[in-house]
Formats: structure tokens, sequence, C-alpha cells
């Protein structure tokens, strides 16, 4: 349809149907087995659901072929039913969590694998996805940190551009793709305290600087829609945030497409105390420019009234109608309401795909310690042990399209790989302390003490018949996601045990961690050899995982975010304001910046992680030692691989403005590339510096660069390297 077609149908549509163009109900109101959390079903009137605009939350290509049909015959103007999912890392094949794919600083590999999770979501009838995440995340104990890339500002814009470029691809209409959705809008990482939902105090310099850089640098690959978050932001709600949503997403960021709040948050707005009622949160969203209500169902209850009684202008309202319907006919719906679904028989798991999601989550797997080269494992008597040791569940809490059964264990892909004979398997102790909650409750085991102390008894014989022990310890993938902040940051004590136990045995110990977020490691660090982070690593996770640690390939995931000594640490971060009393490296330490009982920074940094092979950095140097505007520097180095195995290695660019009207942070991630080397060889990478990446949101409250010193870091992670300097010039 063009544009003229578009407009000539909303002119014919009524103020209802226009409205309801506007609200999104869940899909369990069509179907009784849709999966969605803590909803109950019939909340919805018929008559709402007869013309709702879209729904989510439901896949399936035969059922949502037959939901479409009746769906059509019974709409006035048979406009097609928009159908919407949370494909977050993965529809059928599941990728590793976003985290495990920030590790990976590849975001070509992620564009494809999000080209992939949304050939599987079209081929079930998806039309969107609520993906990427592009929040900032800096604190570990809120549970959606899984979602995101990580704590860096450069990373997360640089993988939420890739995953929106790979969601849409160059045709919409291509039913191999589908819409893309940038969220939570905005600072929903910012969460006080990590709680989930709590409230946001940002200044306007870090809000911009930090938390926004991703969302920004994501819309400009223009995603389709946007959505809110559920948090306030100093003192006011994000779902009826004008400043964010008039001023910042439409007015600069040119945002063109939908936005949709985040589920229910409209009528949220009454608890924040922003709205007085149902009535008045409608209002207050539509006028903030919140164009579909996601289930809370004040759209569908007052918009309308609103509109008759002038209060919302129907300028407003045809405004919002028109982006919706423009959005279905980006998709192509109008010329094909089944689009992507003409077969009954839905997506398949492909060879293709399974190989992208082990390269997926092989690359993303981080080695944080490998004393006396305990990795990769000799060929000799090998005992996988915990409980992560055989188990399928290493999706995630977002991958609920995604199968268990689908998914390769990592004993599966250890008797693929070694044969049974020289391996043991023993599940060591339950996933959760006896006392423990996830999101969705406690896992309850019967007589936990009494099955616990069978399960140790049985490791440890098998620890004892082994030369090594690969220890799989971790959370519990219930107890990362939403709703899922935690106040330690700790493995289960029931694991520590196992893994106290295991270390009497004087055997050799590779211990894996399976996480959604950065735990404290110190203990485990202790008492293992080897420590590798596997994050949730998906349908290929075993397979991958036995691909490095058998060294058939070599690690080179890097930390997308800081893992702490301790949670008093949390909120951390590499890229933090400097203090007028900084510790100073080797004292004295007195009555400066410091914690008493704990290290400033992070026990393992952002961008660090460890390799089979080693290599050098040399040669760093900077191609002049002044810029000025419209020019740029180089900056390069020459790495090498010293050791004796092929790896891959990912090279960083740091940089510190060193005096400005503003404070600004002791590093910053300035680039990143991700390079193989053969032993022996080396490669000169190089950076461009340009004045545009020194820019800053000055004390006049304007994003330009301030003449002066830099320091420029060409290294290995965020704590490594000695700085270079240059001086912009030309601007005062
Ligand atoms: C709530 C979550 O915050 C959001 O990320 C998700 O996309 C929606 N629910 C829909 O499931």
């Amino acid at each position: 349809m063009d544009k003229k077609a578009l407009e000539t149908l909303l002119s014919d549509m009524s103020t209802e149907e226009k409205v309801m163009q506007l609200v999104q109900i869940p899909g369990s109101e069509y179907e009784a087995d849709a999966e969605i959390t803590g909803v109950e079903r019939g909340q919805v009137k018929e008559s709402v659901k007869r013309l709702a605009g879209s729904t989510l939350g439901i896949w399936g290509s035969k059922r949502l072929k037959k939901i479409q049909e009746q769906y059509m015959k019974e709409h006035p103007h048979h406009i097609p039913l928009m159908f919407m999912l949370d494909v977050i890392h993965g529809h059928k094949t599941v990728l590793p969590c976003p985290l495990g794919q920030g590790a990976s600083f590849d975001p070509e590999a992620v564009r494809k694998g999000a080209a992939m999770q949304a050939k599987e979501a079209a081929a079930d009838g998806v039309h969107a996805t609520f993906s990427p995440m592009a929040d900032l995340c800096r604190d570990a104990r809120w549970g959606r940190i899984m979602e995101s890339t990580g704590e860096d500002k450069l990373l997360n814009s640089r993988m939420a551009a890739a995953m929106v470029e790979g969601y849409q691809g160059e045709d919409l209409k291509d039913s191999a793709h589908i819409a893309a959705c940038v969220k939570h809008f905005a600072a929903y990482g910012a969460a006080e305290g990590g709680r989930d939902y709590n409230n946001t105090e940002l200044s306007e310099h870090t809000l911009r600087e930090h938390y926004l850089r991703a969302y920004g640098e994501a819309i400009k690959k223009d995603p389709v829609m946007v959505m809110t978050s559920f948090n306030s932001i100093n003192g006011i709600p994000a779902t009826g945030n004008t400043f964010l949503m008039k001023k910042v997403l439409r007015e600069e960021f040119g945002f063109k497409g939908v936005l949709i709040s985040d589920w229910g948050a409209v009528g949220e707005m009454i608890n924040h105390g922003y709205a007085e009622d149902r009535k008045d949160a409608a209002l207050k969203g539509m006028m903030a420019g919140v164009d579909i209500d996601m289930c809370s169902g004040c759209y569908s209850a007052h918009l309308e009234e609103l509109v008759n009684s002038g209060a919302v202008p129907m300028k407003l309202l045809d405004e919002a109608v028109l982006r919706v319907l423009n959005m279905k006919n980006e998709l192509g719906l109008f010329e094909d309401p089944f689009r992507g679904i003409d077969t009954d028989a839905g997506p398949v798991i492909s060879e293709e795909s399974r190989n992208l999601a082990r390269e997926a989550a092989a690359a993303g797997l981080v080695l944080l310690e490998n004393k006396g080269k305990a990795l990769p494992l000799r060929k000799e008597k090998n005992a996988f042990i915990g409980p992560y040791a055989d188990t399928k569940r290493l999706q995630s809490s977002w991958a609920f399209s995604g199968d268990d059964e689908n998914t390769v264990s990592l004993w599966e892909a250890a008797l693929e790989l070694y044969g049974p004979e020289a391996l043991k398997t023993a599940a060591g102790c339950t996933m959760l302390d006896q006392d423990a909650v996830t999101a969705r409750g406690q896992r309850h085991v019967d007589h936990w003490q009494e099955e616990n102390d069978r399960l140790l008894t049985e490791a440890v014989s098998a620890a004892e018949w082994a030369d090594t022990v690969i220890l799989c310890l971790g959370e519990d993938s219930a107890q990362s996601g939403e709703a899922t902040s935690k106040a330690s940051l700790k493995l289960p004590a029931v694991q520590l045990r196992l893994l106290s136990e295991i270390k009497k045995t004087g055997k050799r110990i590779v211990t894996l961690v399976f996480t959604g977020r950065p735990l404290e490691l110190m203990e485990v660090r202790e008492l293992s050899d080897a420590l590798m982070i596997c994050w949730l690593p998906g349908t290929e996770g075993g397979h991958a995982v036995l691909d490095v640690i058998s060294g058939k390939r070599s690690p080179s995931g890097r930390l997308p975010v800081s893992f702490p000594y301790t949670v008093g640490q949390e909120p951390l971060h590499y890229d933090i304001y400097p203090t007028g009393r900084p510790k100073p490296e080797n004292g004295p330490f007195e009555y400066t910046s410091r914690y008493l009982d704990c290290e400033n920074g992070a026990l393992y940094p952002f961008g660090y992680g460890l390799s089979y092979t080693s290599f050098e950095y040399g040669g760093e140097k900077l191609s002049a030692q002044k810029m000025s505007a419209p020019e740029s520097i180089t900056a390069s180095v020459k790495v090498r691989n010293t050791g004796d195995m092929r790896g891959d290695v990912t090279v960083q660019l740091y940089i510190r403005d060193v005096c400005a009207s503003r404070v600004r942070p002791v590093r910053e991630l300035a680039g990143f590339r991700k390079i193989s080397l053969d032993p022996g060889a080396e490669e000169e990478v190089s950076f461009v510096i340009n004045e545009e990446m020194l820019r800053f949101w000055t004390a006049e409250e304007k994003w330009e660069s301030e003449a002066g010193k830099f320091l420029v870091w060409i290294c290995d992670s965020s704590s490594a390297g000695k700085p270079l300097e240059f001086r912009l010039e030309g601007r005062a």
C-alpha cells in the first residue's frame, strides 16, 4: 500500500477502530497454551479482542494462521493482526544469552545470529521481536544484566545496532525478517540497588553520555519499534516522560517508528504516583507519545472517551495509528497477512543454525584462570561433575520458544568427543540451595539434605577415579532475567561445598561457571586450576564448551562486564569518573577514595580474557601528537602471537580526556577489533581517532569536544597498557 492508501484507510476507520490499533493484548486470549507469565486469560472483553491491533507471546505457523483468518474475517476493515514475541537470543535454535554474545566482541557474528533468529521466528508467524535490549548495565545484582551486552556504551551500541540490522535485514517485506524493537527506553539498567522495576536517578550528563548512547546508535539503524521502560527516571516514569520520548527519542534521535509501552507500564503510572487513575494513565501515556499500550488495558478502556472529549486531540491519535498501520504495511501484511507461514511446518533447527549457535557460544567463553595450563584437557581420565555437567537447561529464562530437548548438554558433547571409557559424570549437588527462590518461585527438592549428601559422596568417588575434574557450577538459568534481582552474588552454598570437598581429593580442577550475571569468584579462583565463564550458552552449549576445553579452539571471549571481588562494590564499572583523592598505586592509602577491606577495581575487569596462546603488544604509536578537527589521528599497535596455537585476540582502544569543563571518565572504550593470528604471526591493528569521538555533554549542555590533552591506550583490557598522549587543538 502506498502512503495515500494508508491515509484513506485511516480516514475510513471509526474512532474505536483507531484506538484499538493502539491496543496490544496477551496471546493467551487467543490460545490457552500461549506462554505468558502471570497472566490470567479471559481478562479482555470480546469487543477488544476482535479489534486489538496486536498481540504478543504466541507463535506457531498453524495456530497463528487460524487466529489471523478468524480475526481478519471479523475486522471491519480486514486489517491484519500483528504478532509480537520476545525472541531475545533465539527462537528454536537458542544462541548464548546476550551477555554471552557481548563477550564475543564480534558485532558481525551477532548480526548473523539475529538474522537466524528472525528467519526461524518469521517461519513461525512472528512479525516483531522485543529485542535488542540496549540498556547499559553496571549492576550485577540486576537480573536483567543477562539480557544486555554489558556495561560499556560502545560495545552495547555496536551490538544493538548489529541486532537491529540482523532482525530487519534490508527489506522488511522479505518474510525471512522481522521488526526489531529497541528497549527499554530509558535507563532501565540503572535501577537503584539493582532491584528490578526500581527507580532511576541520573544526572543529565551521565544519562546522555552513557545510558542513552546505545539506544541512539541502534535507532540509527531504523528499528521499527522502541519500547518504554518500567522505571521512573529523575522522578518521572519513563512511560509518561515527554523529555525522553518527545525531545530525545523523536526530536534528537529522529525516531519515526512505533513506540510501545512495556507490559502494563501505562497502568503502572498509577502505582508510581504519577497518574490518578486508569483514565489519567491513558491520557499521560498518550500525551507523552506512547503509541501502543502493551496489555495495561488503559487505552482500550479510556482512550476513545479521551479523544471524544477533546482531551486527546484526534490528530495525535491519527498520527499514532498511522505509525502502526505503516508498520503493518512495511511488514507486507496488507499484501500477505500470512507472511512467512504459507506452510504449516514451521521452522526446523537446521545444521546451519546449529553451527552458528555453536560458533557464537564458543566465541563468548571467557577464560579467567589457567594455572599450570590445566586447559586444554589432557587425554586422561576426566570427570564432569556438578549440576551443569549433565543438564539440557543451558538456555535462559528468555528463551521460552526454544526447547531444552534440542539442547546438547556438556555430558553428551563429552561422550561424543571422547567416548565413554575415560569419562565419568556426577551431579554432585542440587542446582540451588534449599531456600533459594527463582523468579517463578522455589524449586523444591524433597529430602534436600539427604539428597545432597548422597550426590556429594557419588561425586567425590568420581573425582577420586579421575585425573581432572571439570566442575560445572553456576546459577540456575531462572535466576537471571526479569524479576531476578539478587543481593548476593555468590554461587549457591551447596555448590561451594562441592568445590571444597572435591579440592580435598587433590585432583586438578577446571571450573566452568554458567551464569547470566557477574558473580563473586574469589573462593572459586583459589580452589580451581582453571576457571572459565560459560554464560548460558544455548542450544549448542555442550558442543561449544567441549570445542574450547578440549583445545579444538582457543578461548577468545572477553568480559563485557566487570566481575567484582564482592557484591559491596556494585554498581561496578571501569569507566568511572576520577575523584579528588584517587587511590595511589603504591600507597600511602589513608584518606584516599578506597574501601578499607577491598580493592576499588574489579577482580576481573571489563575487556579481560585469556587464551591458550599468548599475544605480545608492541610499537604502540599515534600518527601525530596534535590534532584539530576535521583531522584525525591513527593509533596503532603490532600484535604478535607468541604462543604455539592459532588464536583470536580483541585489541582495545581506550581514551581519556584529561581535563574538561565537566569531569570525564578515567578511560572509555573508543574502539575494538578482533583478529585471528597463527603462531608466530604479527598484525598491525590501527584505529582512527577523530574529533567526533571526543565529544561529550559539556558544562554548557552541548555535545562538543574541548581542546586539551588526551590519553590513549591500545591494549588488552580496561586495566592494561601504558598511555600515549595527544592534544586536540583549535576549540576553546
Ligand atoms: C516485560 C519485559 O520488561 C519486556 O522486556 C518484554 O519485552 C515484555 N514484558 C513482553 O514480554
